[in-house]
């Protein structure tokens, strides 16, 4: 019997559904119930053949244990390795480059730092910060919201530099972008399953967060061309992101789509909150994906260490084992770019592999820094004393917190 294990948060109607609608089509062959673990050991077998993550973005704990239920062969939705290392701020860059358009979007140096930074740690940064060229770049009104965030959290409106930095001297030691508001004439959200099926969510923002009167069941609220083009934006990102289970918003102004919050691979789907009709489809189509992913091959290779876990003696020659991390990694590349662009006007798409090209130029680049991690331990040692072991020098006592911030005088 295959077993599917499912990992909570406070939300109450989606694992239920979840566990009886898995449970009735498993007829026994595949089962679901609640995660349950402890202590982890790092050698455990295998407990679960598939994992519906909805909370390790909030317990640390839960995502070391789900990245090492991956290496023994669980699949989880969503990657754990990949929603660890994404960042909204980078997902708009990408979006841009797939031809999905976004708004005006600038990272912005945090305010404040851990203890034990000070201004001497940060002397990379620019000082003092263009602000001027910033908001000239990105317009008012804006929106300044957490480069990695969710939950509407630290997400505020500015009208002004002064209401910019007034907001900005609040954030303390988060990360911040600030991006072009799109004074929206629709909205929509858009769950999407498997990286294909998608459902596009009339959505209103401006009644209460989570109130239940935010989504509208309305199937003709887009016209249809403008439809066809959020389902292909939202498929184009979220193959290039690899999440099987995501929301994607738009703000719609003047016909076009600008993708405002893609990141959310746990999307809210209680009851409550987004209603029967959406709650339904969507219980209803990871269903599906979870019978489609447990009936597919696992052979794909989907993390880089997969291809140096051979079945075979690993240690055959060290070349073999780097041709195959060559190869996995080449074989993302290509399994992630091209599959993503397939919808895209041509124009776009050599541009698109163009990148590809660039970016397996960085594979040799890696082999090079495995091949020195294979290297006699002589070699490894010196390689290492040539690098710190990545720590810092002790920090001077001096604030850090001037360099990221405006002196009172730009004011
Ligand atoms: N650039 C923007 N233009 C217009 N509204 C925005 C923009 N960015 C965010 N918002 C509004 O703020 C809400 C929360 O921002 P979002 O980026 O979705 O953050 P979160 O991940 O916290 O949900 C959005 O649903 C939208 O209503
Ligand atoms: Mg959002």
């Amino acid at each position: 019997m295959k077993k599917v294990g499912i990992l909570v948060g406070r939300e109450k109607t989606f694992p239920v559904s979840m566990i009886e609608k898995i449970n009735k089509r498993g007829g026994g062959e595949v089962g679901a119930e609640f995660v349950k673990i402890g202590g982890v050991r790092h050698d455990g077998l295998k407990e679960y053949d598939l994992i519906i993550d909805r909370i390790s973005h909030e317990v640390p704990f839960y995502r070391a244990f789900l990245k090492r239920a991956a290496l023994e062969g669980t699949i989880v939705v969503n990657n754990p390795f990949w929603w660890s290392a994404d960042d909204k701020f980078f997902n708009y860059s990408l979006a841009a480059k797939l031809a999905v358009a976004v708004p005006r979007t600038a990272l912005l140096p945090q305010k404040d730092y851990i203890e034990g930074i000070t201004g001497e740690s940060l002397r990379n940064l620019e000082f003092p910060l263009d602000w001027e060229g910033i908001a000239d770049y990105v317009g008012f009104p804006a929106i300044i919201k957490p480069f990695d965030g969710g939950g509407w959290k630290n997400v505020s409106r500015v009208n002004s530099l002064e209401e910019l930095w007034q907001v900005y001297d609040t954030t303390g030691t988060l990360c911040m972008t600030l991006q072009e508001m799109i004074d929206f004439d629709q909205f929509v959200r858009c769950y999407c399953v498997g990286q294909d099926e998608v459902m596009i969510m009339p959505y209103d923002p401006r009644k209460p967060y989570l109130s239940g009167e935010q989504y509208i069941h309305d199937p003709g609220y887009l016209a249809p061309e403008l439809a066809e083009r959020v389902g292909r934006d939202v498929r184009t990102l979220c193959r290039a992101l690899g999440y099987d289970l995501n929301t994607v918003e738009f703000a719609i102004k003047d016909g076009i789509p600008y993708a405002i919050d893609f990141m959310n691979p746990a999307p809210d789907a209680e009851i409550a909150s987004v209603g029967q009709f959406y709650h339904d489809w969507v219980t209803g189509a990871v269903t599906d994906l979870v019978f489609k992913r447990l009936a597919e091959p696992q052979a794909q290779v989907r993390y880089r260490w997969d291809a140096m876990l051979n079945p075979r003696p690993l240690a055959e020659s060290t070349q073999e084992a780097l041709a195959a991390a060559a190869t996995g990694l080449q074989q993302g590349l290509e399994s992630v770019l091209p599959q993503s662009v397939r919808d895209v006007p041509a124009e776009i798409a050599a541009t698109v592999s163009g990148l590809v090209n660039e970016a397996k130029n960085v594979v040799s680049d890696i082999i090079e820094s495995v091949a020195s991690t294979t290297q006699p331990e002589s070699a490894k040692s010196k390689g290492l004393r040539a690098t710190p072991n990545g720590k810092t020098k002790a920090p001077s006592k001096k604030s850090a917190t001037p360099r990221a911030k405006k002196p009172a005088s730009e004011a």
